[in-house]
């Protein structure tokens, strides 16, 4: 037996609130580049306070790129434990700009070494089921195969099925084949880490989702998944041969089949999320004129406890001292 451990996760939402609370002005702005970057700056300030030795293992880019949260950026304070870290400040730029449902700032912490490092791949094929048909489906198996499984491991009918995939043309032969197979369709234009965490919680309208998304985002969800129960599979699938010729030249297995336990490789991880534009999965910033509501998930991977965080923000106190002006 052992005594409770600090909860990261706790602090981490503090994080992600204050990402969602300065992205939130950017709402329906179309501009999204000014809106990552508020929550980027917002962020970045809230995980400098954070007792941790974190280094930025999926982050905003290689360092050439983005100036702050890049890829190998220490965050922290640097006392404290040494963690893996995956953030995504607005995780559905688009979302964002053109005021869509379903943009969230995100942020997944895991024992340094233990997170999949993406080298320079960008997107991965993913297939991502409920906790009850964990182990029954394959990567490699046709939709109609794998959406039969699902079926049946929660007792529903192909025809019951909701399938979350994303709006793109790479993924016309995947949408013909669900539809063929008789399940139903979510498209969205963006946000699949949005799209594996609805498919693993048994409260979403969601059941599975399938089809190729980024690859940082499958680490991300992965981080999720380890407390949430299911299952995430993935391999690398280079969308240019510019990608695939650099994921070979970082000797990468382009084949290997990544699954939640390789794509973290810890029980010991922690993840927050909060809602930014609203939707079915997180409500959104609120701005009440006298401050703002925002809505959080909090988990934690080795207890498995999952919170789901109503904050009420203050600016007359907060804005004393906050040196962000939200
Ligand atoms: P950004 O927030 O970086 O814009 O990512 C949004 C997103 O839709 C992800 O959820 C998804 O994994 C990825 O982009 C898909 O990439 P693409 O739009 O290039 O197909």
């Amino acid at each position: 037996m052992e005594a409770p451990q600090h909860n990261l996760a706790l602090d981490l939402v503090r994080v992600t609130e204050a990402a969602a609370l300065a992205a939130g002005r950017w709402l329906g702005k179309g501009a999204k580049e000014e809106g990552d970057r508020a929550a980027v700056d917002a962020m970045r300030l809230c995980f400098s306070t954070l007792d941790i030795a974190g280094r930025v293992i999926i982050g905003e880019g290689e360092k050439d790129k983005a100036p702050m949260l890049y890829t190998g950026e220490l965050v922290g304070t640097g006392r404290g434990p040494a963690v893996d870290i995956a953030v995504d400040p607005v995780e559905g730029t688009n979302l964002l700009a053109y005021g869509r449902p379903n943009a969230i700032a995100v942020v997944g912490a895991a024992p340094s070494g233990s997170m999949y490092n993406p080298g320079p791949s960008y997107y991965m094929q993913k297939l991502v089921v409920p906790a009850e048909a964990k182990g029954m489906v394959d990567l490699d198996a046709p939709v109609a195969h794998n959406l039969a499984q699902v079926a049946k491991a929660l007792g529903k009918k192909v025809e019951d099925l909701v399938v979350f995939v994303l709006d793109k043309p790479r993924h016309k032969q995947l949408i013909e084949d669900i539809r063929h197979a008789g399940a139903r369709i979510q498209l969205h234009t963006d946000g699949d880490v949005a799209g594996a965490l609805m498919a693993v919680d048994p409260l979403a309208n969601v059941d599975v989702m399938m089809g190729t998304g980024g690859t940082p985002e499958g680490v991300l969800a992965a981080c999720a998944i380890k407390a949430l129960g299911g299952e995430i599979l993935g391999r690398l699938d280079p969308q240019s041969e510019m990608e695939r010729r650099r994921i070979l030249e970082y000797d990468v297995d382009i084949t290997q089949i990544l699954t939640t336990d390789t794509l973290v490789q810890s029980e010991d991880v922690f993840f927050a999320a909060t809602g930014i534009s609203g939707g079915t999965f997180l409500a959104g910033v609120t701005y009440t004129g006298r401050g703002a509501t925002t809505h959080s998930l909090v988990l934690r991977g080795k207890t498995g406890t999952i919170r789901r965080i109503s904050s009420t923000h203050q600016w007359d106190k907060l804005m004393r001292f906050s040196s962000i002006r939200y």
